[in-house]
């Protein structure tokens, strides 16, 4: 274990699955990195690897979904974080609409939004897309505890494929 480790090891951060849709295209997989990056206006940024499937499609889109789970989506998040859309179409096996901008939305969320990619930061071999928010929904009242990174650290991520 390195130093570093003993400081990341400590972070338990919710879990997003942020999805993306252009060209006829849709993508999505599960996030841990990601938070609220501006306060006026309000921005939002998730970091996306650049092999994932997800990331080709949302390089092209001009918003993206964000959604956030319960503790008990535990099967929602196997199918954006084990699996990847090259491979399987994960939104068979969800709940799903188009919102603005041809976004896709997961119905089941806890809670969500979809915001306006308005830039791309380099990050290393993650690239953050800083969101605006233009529509967002969930729950009225909040339920239980949401789903974070101790609770899907049991699942092999889907990309890249060995
Ligand atoms: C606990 C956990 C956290 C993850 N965090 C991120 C992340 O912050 N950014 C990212 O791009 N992928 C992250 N992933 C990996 C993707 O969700 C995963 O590789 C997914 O299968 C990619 O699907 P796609 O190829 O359809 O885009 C994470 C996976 C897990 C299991």
């Amino acid at each position: 274990m390195t130093a570093m480790d003993v400081f990341l090891d400590r972070l338990d951060p919710d879990m997003c699955v942020v999805t993306a849709a252009a060209d006829g295209e849709r993508a999505g997989c599960l996030v841990g990195f990601s938070s609220q990056c501006s306060l006026r206006p309000v921005r939002y940024v998730v970091w996306i690897s650049d092999v994932n499937r997800t990331y080709r499609v949302a390089r092209s889109a001009d918003v993206l979904a964000v959604h956030l789970l319960a503790r008990d989506q535990h099967a929602t998040a196997e199918i954006f974080g084990g699996r990847t859309g090259d491979s399987v179409d994960k939104f068979r096996r969800v709940r799903w609409r188009e919102a603005y901008g041809g976004a896709v939305v997961l119905e089941d969320a806890e809670a969500w939004f979809v915001g306006r990619v308005v830039e791309r930061a380099a990050g290393g071999d993650h690239v953050g897309f800083v969101l605006e928010p233009v529509e967002w929904g969930g729950r009225e009242e909040v339920a239980g505890p949401l789903l974070r990174l101790a609770d899907a650290r049991t699942i092999r991520p889907g990309h890249p494929v060995d």
